[in-house]
């Protein structure tokens, strides 16, 4: 038999995680009438939202941040949307940017059925890298990434600069499917996804943290 490597030796053994396990962590929280409806609709328009417990892990962080500000790359049919709005502050505003305003329409109508104000959601349609340069400074609590893949490097960067100190970036798929654990995987989008991976983890104002939620979700805060 050959040497177990700590890494390996920390996920296996009596304390490894099996299906069954991962799927009872997803069910933890319900997922609202609303939330539910969102990802029906994501599913319809072949988008992939967050899992469950994914979004639950959004609600969680804009909790803990009494989020007012946040950014969103990529609205989809709004499930990540409503997660963010739930957890934000009662006061605070997402903006939500997507190149397709039907998929920003249909996220619209569904948090229009909660008790959320449609002020406090405002969507920017267009192409992510033309909207982003013009917003703030500084002056967001969350910028969630979940955009096209191959633009993930450029959406760092604006993150950094957009996110307020103690700010928190969160990367969607950033397992991407298994993809990028996968080391004889070398299409675009993973390698892109390795390495923006890999550059969260090296820039000295961040402090990430890989959380296997979902397809994956790596965080970080800046300093
Ligand atoms: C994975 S989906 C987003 C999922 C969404 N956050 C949710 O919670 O369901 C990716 C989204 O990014 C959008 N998108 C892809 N490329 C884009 C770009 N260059 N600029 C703006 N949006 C883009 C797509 O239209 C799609 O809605």
């Amino acid at each position: 038999m050959g040497a177990v490597s700590p890494t390996s030796a920390a996920i296996s053994g009596k304390h490894a995680p099996k299906p069954a396990a991962w799927a009872h962590t997803e069910d933890y929280v319900p997922e609202s009438p609303a939330g539910i409806a969102a990802r029906a609709a994501a599913t319809d328009l072949g988008l992939v939202p967050p899992s469950r417990g994914a979004a639950q892990t959004l609600t969680f962080l804009a909790k803990v941040l009494n989020a007012k500000a946040v950014v969103e790359i990529g609205t989809g049919a709004g499930v990540a949307s409503l997660a963010l709005l739930t957890g934000m502050a009662a006061d605070g505003i997402l903006t939500t940017i997507d190149a397709e305003v039907e998929y920003q329409n249909v996220a619209r109508r569904v948090v229009a059925t909660t008790g959320i104000r449609s002020q406090r959601l405002r969507t920017i349609a267009g192409p992510a890298l033309t909207v982003l340069p013009k917003l703030s400074d500084g002056a967001y609590d969350l910028v969630l990434i979940a955009g096209e893949p191959l633009e993930a490097h450029e959406y760092l960067e604006q993150a950094i600069r957009l996110l307020r100190h103690g700010g928190v970036l969160v990367l969607h798929h950033a397992m991407l499917g298994g993809t990028v654990a996968d080391p004889t995987n070398e299409s675009d989008e993973t390698l892109i996804t390795r390495e923006v991976i890999e550059s969260i983890a090296e820039i000295e104002e961040l402090t990430p943290v890989f959380w296997p939620v979902g397809d994956g979700l790596v965080a970080a805060v800046k300093s």
